[in-house]
Protein backbone atom coordinates (compact mmCIF):
# COMPACT_ATOMS: atom_id res chain seq x y z
CA UNK A 1 0.00 0.00 0.00
CA UNK A 2 2.55 2.36 1.05
CA UNK A 3 4.70 2.24 -2.23
CA UNK A 4 1.24 2.81 -4.18
CA UNK A 5 0.90 6.15 -1.74
CA UNK A 6 4.52 7.10 -2.56
CA UNK A 7 4.35 7.25 -5.90
CA UNK A 8 0.68 8.65 -6.23
CA UNK A 9 1.19 11.16 -3.53
CA UNK A 10 3.95 11.18 -1.67
CA UNK A 11 6.45 11.44 -4.82
CA UNK A 12 4.34 14.87 -6.07
CA UNK A 13 4.92 16.37 -2.60
CA UNK A 14 8.37 18.63 -1.83
CA UNK A 15 10.75 16.21 0.54
CA UNK A 16 11.03 18.32 3.15
CA UNK A 17 7.28 19.49 3.11
CA UNK A 18 6.44 15.89 3.17
CA UNK A 19 9.06 15.09 6.15
CA UNK A 20 7.08 17.66 8.19
CA UNK A 21 4.09 15.94 7.27
CA UNK A 22 5.33 12.43 8.06
CA UNK A 23 6.86 13.88 11.60
CA UNK A 24 3.30 15.36 12.45
CA UNK A 25 1.86 12.09 12.84
CA UNK A 26 5.30 9.89 14.34
CA UNK A 27 4.81 12.82 17.07
CA UNK A 28 0.87 11.85 17.13
CA UNK A 29 2.01 7.61 17.21
CA UNK A 30 3.90 8.97 20.28
CA UNK A 31 1.02 10.12 22.73
CA UNK A 32 -1.30 7.07 24.20
CA UNK A 33 -3.06 5.49 23.37
CA UNK A 34 -1.94 5.86 19.97
CA UNK A 35 1.54 4.67 21.10
CA UNK A 36 0.55 1.45 22.76
CA UNK A 37 -1.72 0.67 19.74
CA UNK A 38 1.38 1.26 17.79
CA UNK A 39 3.89 -0.53 20.13
CA UNK A 40 1.38 -4.16 19.74
CA UNK A 41 1.96 -3.91 16.49
CA UNK A 42 5.12 -2.76 16.19
CA UNK A 43 7.04 -3.86 18.98
CA UNK A 44 10.42 -6.19 18.14
CA UNK A 45 9.97 -9.77 19.23
CA UNK A 46 12.09 -10.32 22.77
CA UNK A 47 15.04 -12.22 21.37
CA UNK A 48 16.29 -8.82 19.46
CA UNK A 49 17.15 -7.32 22.28
CA UNK A 50 20.90 -6.56 22.44
CA UNK A 51 23.69 -4.74 24.58
CA UNK A 52 25.79 -2.24 23.76
CA UNK A 53 27.66 0.96 25.22
CA UNK A 54 26.38 -0.39 28.40
CA UNK A 55 22.69 0.04 27.07
CA UNK A 56 20.15 -2.68 26.31
CA UNK A 57 18.52 -2.01 22.99
CA UNK A 58 15.35 -3.87 22.11
CA UNK A 59 16.77 -4.07 18.36
CA UNK A 60 19.68 -3.96 16.65
CA UNK A 61 18.00 -1.11 14.23
CA UNK A 62 17.52 2.55 15.03
CA UNK A 63 17.15 5.94 13.17
CA UNK A 64 19.75 7.31 12.13
CA UNK A 65 20.64 11.33 13.02
CA UNK A 66 18.85 13.92 10.92
CA UNK A 67 15.72 12.60 10.97
CA UNK A 68 14.58 14.00 14.48
CA UNK A 69 16.73 17.13 14.55
CA UNK A 70 14.72 18.65 17.53
CA UNK A 71 13.68 16.32 19.55
CA UNK A 72 9.99 16.19 18.82
CA UNK A 73 9.13 12.31 17.17
CA UNK A 74 11.41 10.33 19.67
CA UNK A 75 8.84 8.21 21.31
CA UNK A 76 6.81 8.01 18.13
CA UNK A 77 9.33 6.44 16.76
CA UNK A 78 10.06 3.93 19.46
CA UNK A 79 6.42 3.27 19.11
CA UNK A 80 7.17 2.61 15.57
CA UNK A 81 9.79 -0.03 16.66
CA UNK A 82 13.01 1.72 16.10
CA UNK A 83 15.44 0.16 18.79
CA UNK A 84 17.16 3.69 19.79
CA UNK A 85 16.90 7.20 18.19
CA UNK A 86 19.82 9.73 17.46
CA UNK A 87 18.76 12.92 18.05
CA UNK A 88 20.43 15.85 16.12
CA UNK A 89 22.84 16.87 14.82
CA UNK A 90 22.41 19.51 17.36
CA UNK A 91 24.49 23.30 17.52
CA UNK A 92 25.14 25.37 20.51
CA UNK A 93 23.33 28.04 18.22
CA UNK A 94 20.36 27.49 17.54
CA UNK A 95 20.48 27.74 13.37
CA UNK A 96 17.77 27.54 10.20
CA UNK A 97 20.41 25.85 8.19
CA UNK A 98 20.38 26.43 4.27
CA UNK A 99 17.75 28.01 2.25
CA UNK A 100 15.21 25.62 0.44
CA UNK A 101 14.87 23.55 -1.09
CA UNK A 102 17.44 21.53 0.48
CA UNK A 103 16.32 18.03 0.16
CA UNK A 104 15.94 16.14 -3.28
CA UNK A 105 14.82 12.82 -3.88
CA UNK A 106 16.47 9.97 -6.62
CA UNK A 107 13.65 7.96 -6.92
CA UNK A 108 15.81 5.57 -9.16
CA UNK A 109 18.41 5.23 -6.76
CA UNK A 110 16.15 5.23 -3.97
CA UNK A 111 18.42 7.69 -2.51
CA UNK A 112 18.10 11.44 -1.52
CA UNK A 113 20.78 14.12 -1.82
CA UNK A 114 20.72 16.70 1.12
CA UNK A 115 22.05 20.15 1.95
CA UNK A 116 19.64 20.80 5.27
CA UNK A 117 22.94 22.57 7.20
CA UNK A 118 22.02 21.71 10.47
CA UNK A 119 18.34 23.50 10.72
CA UNK A 120 17.76 23.09 14.50
CA UNK A 121 16.48 24.76 17.42
CA UNK A 122 20.00 24.69 19.33
CA UNK A 123 21.05 22.93 22.71
CA UNK A 124 19.23 24.67 24.84
CA UNK A 125 15.90 24.23 23.52
CA UNK A 126 17.24 20.49 22.98
CA UNK A 127 18.32 20.17 26.17
CA UNK A 128 14.62 21.44 27.79
CA UNK A 129 13.09 18.55 25.38
CA UNK A 130 15.23 15.70 26.67
CA UNK A 131 14.82 16.95 29.96
CA UNK A 132 10.63 16.79 29.28
CA UNK A 133 11.60 13.18 28.05
CA UNK A 134 13.40 11.95 30.10
CA UNK A 135 10.79 12.83 33.48
CA UNK A 136 7.59 11.15 31.76
CA UNK A 137 7.32 8.30 33.90
CA UNK A 138 6.32 6.35 30.54
CA UNK A 139 9.24 4.00 28.51
CA UNK A 140 10.97 6.10 26.20
CA UNK A 141 13.28 5.14 23.31
CA UNK A 142 17.20 4.50 23.96
CA UNK A 143 18.31 8.17 22.92
CA UNK A 144 21.45 9.09 21.27
CA UNK A 145 22.50 12.74 20.92
CA UNK A 146 24.60 14.04 17.66
CA UNK A 147 26.34 17.56 18.24
CA UNK A 148 27.67 19.45 15.49
CA UNK A 149 28.92 22.65 14.81
CA UNK A 150 27.67 26.15 14.71
CA UNK A 151 27.70 27.34 11.25
CA UNK A 152 28.46 30.88 12.95
CA UNK A 153 31.39 30.08 15.12
CA UNK A 154 35.31 29.74 13.23
CA UNK A 155 36.18 26.30 12.51
CA UNK A 156 39.38 27.16 15.15
CA UNK A 157 36.84 27.68 17.97
CA UNK A 158 34.57 24.27 16.98
CA UNK A 159 36.80 23.14 20.58
CA UNK A 160 34.50 25.47 22.51
CA UNK A 161 31.61 25.17 20.67
CA UNK A 162 31.50 21.35 20.36
CA UNK A 163 32.33 21.53 24.72
CA UNK A 164 29.00 24.01 25.10
CA UNK A 165 26.67 21.83 23.86
CA UNK A 166 28.14 18.67 25.31
CA UNK A 167 28.00 20.20 28.74
CA UNK A 168 24.14 20.93 27.89
CA UNK A 169 23.54 17.09 26.31
CA UNK A 170 25.55 14.69 27.44
CA UNK A 171 23.56 14.35 30.85
CA UNK A 172 20.85 13.80 29.23
CA UNK A 173 21.70 11.69 26.00
CA UNK A 174 22.29 7.99 26.44
CA UNK A 175 25.30 8.14 24.05
CA UNK A 176 26.55 11.33 22.55
CA UNK A 177 28.28 11.73 19.27
CA UNK A 178 30.60 13.86 17.64
CA UNK A 179 29.98 14.87 14.21
CA UNK A 180 32.66 16.00 12.24
CA UNK A 181 31.42 14.21 8.74
CA UNK A 182 28.31 16.07 7.18
CA UNK A 183 29.00 18.20 3.85
CA UNK A 184 26.98 20.55 4.78
CA UNK A 185 28.62 23.15 6.86
CA UNK A 186 32.14 24.53 5.38
CA UNK A 187 35.09 22.98 7.12
CA UNK A 188 33.33 20.33 9.16
CA UNK A 189 34.69 17.51 7.30
CA UNK A 190 38.49 19.09 7.59
CA UNK A 191 37.86 18.37 11.41
CA UNK A 192 38.52 14.48 11.15
CA UNK A 193 42.13 15.11 10.26
CA UNK A 194 43.08 13.33 13.01
CA UNK A 195 46.17 16.28 14.74
CA UNK A 196 42.40 18.36 14.95
CA UNK A 197 40.39 15.39 15.86
CA UNK A 198 42.69 14.73 18.96
CA UNK A 199 42.34 17.89 20.90
CA UNK A 200 38.56 18.11 20.00
CA UNK A 201 37.83 14.52 20.93
CA UNK A 202 40.03 15.15 24.41
CA UNK A 203 38.27 18.09 25.62
CA UNK A 204 34.21 16.59 24.38
CA UNK A 205 35.26 13.31 26.64
CA UNK A 206 36.32 15.13 29.35
CA UNK A 207 33.10 16.88 29.12
CA UNK A 208 30.68 13.93 28.34
CA UNK A 209 31.74 12.53 31.58
CA UNK A 210 30.51 9.02 31.78
CA UNK A 211 28.24 9.27 28.92
CA UNK A 212 29.03 6.63 26.25
CA UNK A 213 30.84 9.37 23.50
CA UNK A 214 30.90 8.10 19.72
CA UNK A 215 32.04 10.08 16.65
CA UNK A 216 30.62 9.75 13.26
CA UNK A 217 33.05 9.41 10.01
CA UNK A 218 32.20 10.20 6.10
CA UNK A 219 32.37 7.32 3.74
CA UNK A 220 35.06 9.68 1.63
CA UNK A 221 38.13 9.21 3.98
CA UNK A 222 40.49 7.31 2.37
CA UNK A 223 41.16 4.36 4.23
CA UNK A 224 43.77 4.87 6.17
CA UNK A 225 42.40 7.77 6.70
CA UNK A 226 39.16 5.46 8.56
CA UNK A 227 41.82 3.26 10.23
CA UNK A 228 43.60 6.55 11.86
CA UNK A 229 40.63 8.05 12.82
CA UNK A 230 39.23 4.61 14.36
CA UNK A 231 43.03 4.00 16.24
CA UNK A 232 42.78 7.45 17.37
CA UNK A 233 38.96 6.21 19.01
CA UNK A 234 40.13 3.59 20.71
CA UNK A 235 43.39 5.70 21.90
CA UNK A 236 41.19 8.64 23.90
CA UNK A 237 38.84 5.88 25.29
CA UNK A 238 35.79 6.62 23.33
CA UNK A 239 32.85 3.85 23.67
CA UNK A 240 32.58 3.48 20.05
CA UNK A 241 32.09 5.06 16.03
CA UNK A 242 29.65 5.39 13.57
CA UNK A 243 29.94 4.50 9.89
CA UNK A 244 28.85 6.58 7.60
CA UNK A 245 27.38 9.69 7.11
CA UNK A 246 26.48 10.94 3.56
CA UNK A 247 28.69 11.12 0.81
CA UNK A 248 30.10 14.16 -1.83
CA UNK A 249 30.49 10.76 -4.35
CA UNK A 250 27.70 11.01 -7.48
CA UNK A 251 29.11 7.83 -9.54
CA UNK A 252 27.18 5.38 -10.88
CA UNK A 253 23.65 6.17 -10.06
CA UNK A 254 20.62 5.67 -12.32
CA UNK A 255 18.98 8.77 -11.80
CA UNK A 256 19.13 11.13 -15.15
CA UNK A 257 22.39 13.45 -15.03
CA UNK A 258 19.95 16.40 -15.57
CA UNK A 259 18.23 15.58 -12.36
CA UNK A 260 21.42 15.15 -10.12
CA UNK A 261 23.21 17.67 -11.25
CA UNK A 262 19.69 20.27 -11.02
CA UNK A 263 19.69 18.71 -7.27
CA UNK A 264 23.23 20.55 -6.92
CA UNK A 265 25.52 20.57 -3.58
CA UNK A 266 24.96 18.12 -0.56
CA UNK A 267 25.36 14.79 0.91
CA UNK A 268 24.21 11.91 -1.16
CA UNK A 269 22.61 8.86 1.17
CA UNK A 270 20.85 5.66 0.48
CA UNK A 271 21.24 2.34 -1.56
CA UNK A 272 24.32 3.92 -3.34
CA UNK A 273 25.72 4.55 0.07
CA UNK A 274 26.08 0.71 0.71
CA UNK A 275 28.90 -0.98 -0.41
CA UNK A 276 31.23 2.15 0.80
CA UNK A 277 29.98 1.72 4.33
CA UNK A 278 30.04 -2.05 4.41
CA UNK A 279 33.27 -1.60 3.57
CA UNK A 280 34.29 1.14 6.02
CA UNK A 281 32.53 -0.91 9.01
CA UNK A 282 34.85 -3.87 7.98
CA UNK A 283 37.92 -1.79 7.40
CA UNK A 284 36.96 -0.46 10.95
CA UNK A 285 36.40 -3.39 12.80
CA UNK A 286 39.42 -5.16 11.87
CA UNK A 287 41.22 -2.06 13.80
CA UNK A 288 39.37 -2.22 16.93
CA UNK A 289 39.09 -3.98 19.56
CA UNK A 290 35.96 -6.39 20.30
CA UNK A 291 34.35 -4.29 23.14
CA UNK A 292 34.46 -1.17 21.22
CA UNK A 293 31.22 0.07 19.74
CA UNK A 294 30.96 0.12 15.97
CA UNK A 295 27.59 0.95 14.55
CA UNK A 296 26.99 0.85 11.04
CA UNK A 297 24.74 3.41 8.73
CA UNK A 298 24.45 3.65 5.00
CA UNK A 299 22.35 2.42 2.47
CA UNK A 300 20.76 -0.64 4.80
CA UNK A 301 16.92 -1.32 3.14
CA UNK A 302 16.07 -4.77 4.01
CA UNK A 303 16.11 -7.35 7.21
CA UNK A 304 19.54 -8.72 5.15
CA UNK A 305 20.96 -5.58 5.22
CA UNK A 306 21.05 -5.28 8.27
CA UNK A 307 21.89 -9.21 9.35
CA UNK A 308 24.93 -8.72 6.89
CA UNK A 309 26.03 -5.20 9.16
CA UNK A 310 25.68 -7.11 11.88
CA UNK A 311 27.45 -10.20 11.07
CA UNK A 312 30.27 -7.72 9.48
CA UNK A 313 30.67 -7.06 13.37
CA UNK A 314 28.34 -3.63 13.50
CA UNK A 315 26.91 -4.01 17.28
CA UNK A 316 24.20 -1.54 16.20
CA UNK A 317 22.77 -0.53 12.37
CA UNK A 318 21.20 2.57 11.47
CA UNK A 319 19.26 3.58 8.77
CA UNK A 320 17.04 6.83 7.52
CA UNK A 321 16.88 7.29 3.41
CA UNK A 322 14.96 3.65 3.02
CA UNK A 323 11.99 5.14 5.76
CA UNK A 324 11.16 7.28 3.49
CA UNK A 325 10.95 4.94 0.66
CA UNK A 326 9.25 2.22 2.78
CA UNK A 327 6.97 4.13 4.86
CA UNK A 328 6.02 3.99 8.62
CA UNK A 329 6.16 -0.06 9.36
CA UNK A 330 9.87 -0.04 7.96
CA UNK A 331 11.68 -0.86 11.19
CA UNK A 332 8.75 -3.20 12.07
CA UNK A 333 9.59 -4.90 8.84
CA UNK A 334 12.95 -5.18 9.04
CA UNK A 335 12.45 -6.88 12.78
CA UNK A 336 10.20 -9.06 11.53
CA UNK A 337 12.73 -9.97 9.22
CA UNK A 338 15.82 -10.56 11.38
CA UNK A 339 13.26 -12.83 13.68
CA UNK A 340 12.67 -14.75 9.84
CA UNK A 341 16.44 -15.02 9.39
CA UNK A 342 17.67 -16.18 12.13
CA UNK A 343 14.62 -18.72 12.71
CA UNK A 344 15.84 -20.16 9.25
CA UNK A 345 19.16 -20.12 10.08
CA UNK A 346 20.25 -17.82 7.76
CA UNK A 347 21.70 -15.58 10.46
C1 LIG B 1 21.22 13.04 7.26
N1 LIG B 1 22.29 12.57 7.99
C2 LIG B 1 22.74 13.27 9.09
N2 LIG B 1 23.76 12.78 9.83
C3 LIG B 1 24.20 13.45 10.92
O1 LIG B 1 25.12 12.99 11.60
N3 LIG B 1 23.60 14.64 11.27
C4 LIG B 1 22.57 15.18 10.57
O2 LIG B 1 22.05 16.23 10.93
C5 LIG B 1 22.13 14.50 9.42
N4 LIG B 1 21.12 15.00 8.66
C6 LIG B 1 20.63 14.29 7.60
C7 LIG B 1 19.55 14.77 6.90
C8 LIG B 1 19.03 14.02 5.84
C9 LIG B 1 17.86 14.56 5.08
C10 LIG B 1 19.59 12.76 5.50
C11 LIG B 1 19.02 11.93 4.37
C12 LIG B 1 20.67 12.29 6.20
C13 LIG B 1 22.99 11.32 7.60
C14 LIG B 1 22.33 10.07 8.16
O3 LIG B 1 22.37 10.07 9.57
C15 LIG B 1 23.05 8.80 7.64
O4 LIG B 1 24.38 8.79 8.12
C16 LIG B 1 23.08 8.74 6.13
O5 LIG B 1 21.90 9.24 5.57
C17 LIG B 1 23.31 7.33 5.60
O6 LIG B 1 22.27 6.47 5.99
P1 LIG B 1 21.03 6.09 4.99
O7 LIG B 1 20.23 7.33 4.84
O8 LIG B 1 21.66 5.67 3.68
O9 LIG B 1 20.29 5.01 5.69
Amino acid sequence: MYPFFFRTVLSRIDPETAHHGAMTVIRVLGIPPFAWIARGLTAPAPELATTALGLRFASPFGVAAGFDKDVIGAPGLDALGFGHVEVGTITAVPQEGNPRPRLFRLVPDRAVINRMGFNNAGAEAAAARLERLRRRRRRRPVLGVNIGKSRVVDVDAATDDYVRSASLLAPLADYLVVNVSSPNTPGLRGLQAVETLRPLLEAVRDTAGTTPLLVKIAPDLPDDEVVAVAQLAVDLGLAGLIATNTTLSREGLRTDEDVVSAAGAGGLSGAPLRSRSLEVLRLVRRNVPAGFCVISVGGVDTAEDVQERLDAGADLVQGYTAFLYRGPLWARQINRGLVRLRASGRA
